[in-house]
């Protein structure tokens, strides 16, 4: 069995400029559930750690099939990655959760308190790109952004990552 993939710094830096991650997961008669989560991190280049604040069904899918898939994108560079593999779900009172948590816990702040941390460990890492890197792969990341910012109407204030 080869090595499970490792979370790429390219991996790690669009989980970081992603606004967003949405997970997939299946229930016990086949059923997919997919569902946006903002509180989402790298665990170095081993695992996504995601939180659960408010996501019963996900944690509910995930205790009877750890199946899971999340995807990510930046959305101004219109590119992004889709991680597939197993997930744990670790609870408040288990040991380890603050330690694991940590990073999840200080982005949700205490108005949203984390009640499981859901660990991805990848099986499947894959590119998502915007067609646009298709059928114009000869525009710079400036370009391609530039077009995003006019596309959705906004504008940039500064600040890389
Ligand atoms: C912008 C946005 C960000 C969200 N971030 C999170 C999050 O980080 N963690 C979480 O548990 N729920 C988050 N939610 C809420 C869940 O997506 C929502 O409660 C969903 O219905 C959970 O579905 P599930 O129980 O099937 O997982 C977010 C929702 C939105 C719209």
């Amino acid at each position: 069995m080869s090595a499970p993939p490792r979370l790429t710094e390219a991996v790690r830096q669009d989980i970081r400029r992603s606004v967003l991650c949405w997970l997939a997961t299946v229930d016990a008669a086949g059923q997919p559930n997919v569902s946006p989560k903002e509180v989402f991190c790298a665990q170095g280049e081993e695992a996504i750690l995601i939180a659960d604040i408010a996501s019963p069904g996900s944690v509910s899918n995930i205790r009877g099939n750890p199946q899971v898939c999340v995807s990510f994108i930046d959305v101004f560079r219109q590119k992004g990655w889709k991680v597939a593999g197993a997930a744990t779900i670790i609870g408040r009172d288990e040991a380890g959760f603050e330690a694991i948590g940590r990073e999840l816990i200080a982005m949700a702040g205490p108005s949203f308190p984390v009640r499981h941390v859901i660990r991805l460990t990848p099986q499947r890492i894959s590119r998502i790109l915007a067609p646009s890197y298709a059928i114009f792969p000869d525009r710079t990341e400036e370009e391609r952004m530039a077009e995003i910012y006019r596309l959705y109407g906004v504008r940039p204030i500064g600040g890389e990552d």
